[in-house]
């Protein structure tokens, strides 16, 4: 390294860009071009795909209406003939009925809510991703939120995570959507603020978090939010570097950031609308490990390179921001993205070094693995510091034990804050992204006790509550009075292909907090603590 140093400076050049050559933050490449959407009242010559959601039998009557008698009969014979139920994400597909080279049948399930039109859309989108000809959803009859929330869910569908295969992102937009409704022109301006905000938020955080980690780091992490955000009113952007990090004595995450070529960064993104109550920011600090290999505490290799979704927490607070600026609602509003690599080096941290954290409290590193807490303990110093936060969530892909707790299918949501809790529990059923509950017991402050430092990150020999040493763990670090909760999404950031999503990032949590965000009711001060 020094050799080289000495080269560079002699032949004039950047000692950083000789010493890596590595990818220019503009290597995140631009997201896919979407299918266009227009909404009508009035059907086109009937062409291409057709999508009909139906919650019921009697609904073809009204829905179907696009389609001649012929080809009505003939949809209701298929779907007796299957014994179609209706069921929420079910569907039937026919081909060349009538003038249509395809019919896609959504079910609904029977008092579908809003989230169900929503994955009733993702679903179609997801299935017809890769139809090139122009598609047609019928949605005569049903309410204007309905219909939206299905545009909504058509783009949300869409995604796609073949980021780098040929041609992919250069290939010319899909043919266009027309939403038949029957209040096209109210349904489009819901659809243009909100609905497209949200799909646009989404694909950029499962863009961002399904990169790998030679492509997404913290300060491509950084170019890559800058670019989404540029020109948006309310917004104020800033990226802590190490000298800012270190001017505020943030020795958690530059512990973390020190055995990685890719120094740290944290990110600070405020949108704050016209109309935002005031009261201060909800604040929303998002894990952001561009990759974990665990530092000097190694981990096993076997799926080591997933955890190159280590960042999807802050790639959702980010884009959950990204939403409500885009939609420029009334709120206000700090997305957090503590950014670091962890990784094993000469200059890494090692088991047993003390580390000072912003508010000058002191943590032994017990576990280098156990890394996501102390880049989030910086954040939510600088939250309770700098912010005067009327609520602070903060989301992690923290711990693998709340997989083993809950599964694939619930967040772990931690909080000594009833109303806090009750008002992201609210949020996270409305949107169809599962929080459950789990316990903050104090004496979970046994696991972090340490001989030497004021707290240590990890109990050791992990034989407690793996995911509740963890948040208690980051509790630590705002102060009791401000609302706080913390989501450990190990389980449900990514995974396999399913109904509405491709292999890769679910982006949970997005819609969770732009829903809670917008819903946000101060916690009177009694049920504060
Ligand atoms: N990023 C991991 C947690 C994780 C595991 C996320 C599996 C997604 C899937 C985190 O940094 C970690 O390594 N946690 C340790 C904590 C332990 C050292 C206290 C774990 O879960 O084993
Ligand atoms: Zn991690
Ligand atoms: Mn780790």
């Amino acid at each position: 390294m020094r050799a080289r140093w000495v080269v560079c400076a002699v032949l004039g050049l950047s000692a950083l860009s000789a010493a890596h050559a590595q990818p220019r933050p503009d290597a995140v490449p631009a997201p896919a071009l979407q299918r266009p959407v227009t909404f009508a009242a009035q059907a086109a010559p009937p062409a291409g795909v057709l999508v009909l959601p139906l919650g019921k039998a009697a609904d073809l009557a009204a829905r179907g209406a696009v389609l001649d008698e012929a080809a009505r009969a003939a949809v209701a014979r298929a779907l007796t003939a299957e014994d179609f139920k209706y069921g929420a994400r079910k569907t039937v597909s026919l081909r060349g009925v009538g003038p249509w080279d395809r019919i896609l049948i959504v079910g609904l399930g029977e008092t579908p809510d809003a989230a169900d039109y929503q994955m009733a859309g993702a679903v179609a989108g997801r299935t017809l991703a890769t139809e090139k000809t122009p598609l047609t959803l019928a949605a005569k009859g049903l309410p204007a939120a309905a219909v939206t929330e299905l545009a909504t869910g058509l783009g949300i569908g869409e995604y796609r995570s073949d980021i780098f295969q040929d041609g992919r992102r250069k290939a010319a937009a899909p043919a266009p959507a027309t939403i038949l409704a029957d209040a096209p022109a109210e349904i489009e301006t819901a659809f243009r603020t909100r609905g497209r905000a949200l799909v646009d938020a989404m694909a950029w955080t499962r863009d961002v978090s399904n990169h790998p980690a030679n492509v997404v780091y913290p300060e491509s992490f950084v170019a890559s939010a800058r670019a989404q955000f540029a020109g948006l009113r309310g917004v104020t952007f800033e990226a802590l570097d190490v000298p800012a990090m270190e001017r505020l004595k943030m020795g958690a995450i530059l512990g973390v950031g020190r055995g990685s070529a890719r120094p740290p960064r944290m990110l600070i993104v405020r949108y704050r609308g016209a109309g935002a109550p005031a009261g201060g920011p909800i604040v929303l600090a998002g894990k952001g490990i561009t990759f974990d290999s665990g530092g000097i505490s190694l981990k096993d290799p076997p799926n080591m390179g997933a955890m190159r979704m280590d960042m999807s927490g802050a790639a959702s607070v980010v884009g959950a921001v990204l939403a409500l600026a885009r939609a420029q609602a009334p709120v206000d509003v700090v997305a957090i993205a503590a950014l670091a690599e962890n990784m094993p080096d000469g200059a890494a941290i090692r088991p047993g070094d003390v580390l000072t954290a912003m508010n000058g409290k002191t943590i032994e590193i017990v576990s280098t693995d156990a890394e996501g807490r102390l880049v989030l303990a910086d954040a939510l110093a600088y939250a309770g510091a700098q912010l005067q936060p009327a609520a602070v969530v903060d989301l992690a892909t923290l711990t693998g034990a709340v997989r083993t707790a809950l599964g694939d299918d619930y967040a772990g949501l931690f909080s000594r804050h009833e109303a806090l809790a009750a008002q992201l529990t609210a949020a996270a059923d409305a949107v169809d992204e599962p929080v459950w509950r789990l316990p903050l017991h104090e004496s979970y402050a046994k696991d972090t006790s340490s001989t030497y430092a004021d707290i240590k990150n990890s109990g050791g020999t992990e034989s407690g509550a793996g995911a509740g040493a963890g948040a208690h763990f980051i509790g630590e670090f705002i102060g009791r009075e401000v609302p706080w909760a913390h989501l450990d999404i190990a389980g449900v950031a990514y995974g396999p292909a399913g109904d509405w999503k491709p292999d890769g990032s679910a982006g949970y949590g997005v819609r969770l907090l732009e829903r809670f965000v917008r819903d946000w009711r101060p916690i009177p001060p009694a049920e504060k603590k």
